[in-house]
């Protein structure tokens, strides 16, 4: 995509934050919505059904960012991938992997930043990081035990056609574990290729049932910090999925 926002220094960090920020970084507000904290984390825990997973399980992490889901799964699975269309994001995730931190700044306000350090959530599982698209997969991505696409869908030109990847992509009886707000906008998805209006939820499940059964789902509120004062607060639809 021109002009992906997501290659971005501001986004870069804004993700990093949002990924690997502390609480009191990220919120320093006694009275703000703190449950809307650790959303990386919760996309994978809240919604993962942990069973008899092994060293040689694998997990593919669909638009995973700077990577902080993907570091989760690590503790899970012997075999991590994390996709992202962005190098930047990409470039830093494996900054992390390499480095175990990295440093970066966030706005407090104005032109004023602070610096922290980014620290993965577990060094567990072998965890690796490659830019692609998921529109366009590479056809060896198959046959998973775990597949995580967390925020991802409402950012695609067609969701549909990722929809249509993902059976090939889950082996039989394992997860896809989905979140989604829902935000559709023309400047990443033309209006046709919204799955739904208002009905999206409805939608998603008629598009998945063919090939998932819906096992579980839990409304996952999340917080994106653009500076000290100023939050986009929103709540993805998250949900695990087993394929038939
Ligand atoms: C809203 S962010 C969500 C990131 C992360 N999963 C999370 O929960 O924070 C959407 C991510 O999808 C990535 N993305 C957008 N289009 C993509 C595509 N076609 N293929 C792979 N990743 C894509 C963006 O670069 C960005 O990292």
């Amino acid at each position: 995509m021109e002009n992906n926002p997501y290659e971005s220094s501001k986004l870069l960090g804004e993700y990093l934050l949002f990924h690997y920020g502390k609480d009191e970084e990220v919120l320093p507000w006694p009275n703000g919505p703190v449950e809307a904290l650790g959303f990386t984390k919760r996309t994978v825990e809240s919604l993962i059904d942990e069973i008899s997973f092994n060293a040689d399980s694998r997990a593919l992490d669909v638009g995973c960012a700077v990577g902080a889901s993907s570091f989760v799964l690590g503790k899970y699975f012997g075999d991590v991938l994390g996709v992202d269309f962005s190098k930047n994001f990409i470039d830093a995730a494996n900054t992390l992997k390499e480095k175990n931190s990295l440093s970066y700044s966030y706005l407090v306000e104005g032109d004023s930043y602070k610096q922290a350090d980014a620290v993965p959530q577990s060094t567990e599982g072998n965890v690796s990081f490659a830019v692609g698209d998921a529109m366009n997969l590479d056809s060896s991505l198959a046959n998973y035990d775990l597949v995580h696409a967390a925020n991802l869908i409402c950012r695609l030109p067609s969701p549909q056609e990722f929809f249509e990847r993902i059976p090939y992509l889950v082996k039989q009886g394992g997860q896809l574990l989905l979140a989604t707000p829902f935000t559709w906008l023309e400047e990443y998805t033309p209006r046709n290729n919204w799955i739904g209006s208002g009905d999206s939820k409805e939608k998603l499940q008629e598009i998945l049932s063919p090939c998932f059964q819906l096992e579980y789902e839990e409304d996952l509120p999340f917080l994106i910090r653009e500076h000290r004062r100023k939050y986009q607060y929103s709540i993805s639809w998250g949900t695990r999925w087993r394929r038939l």
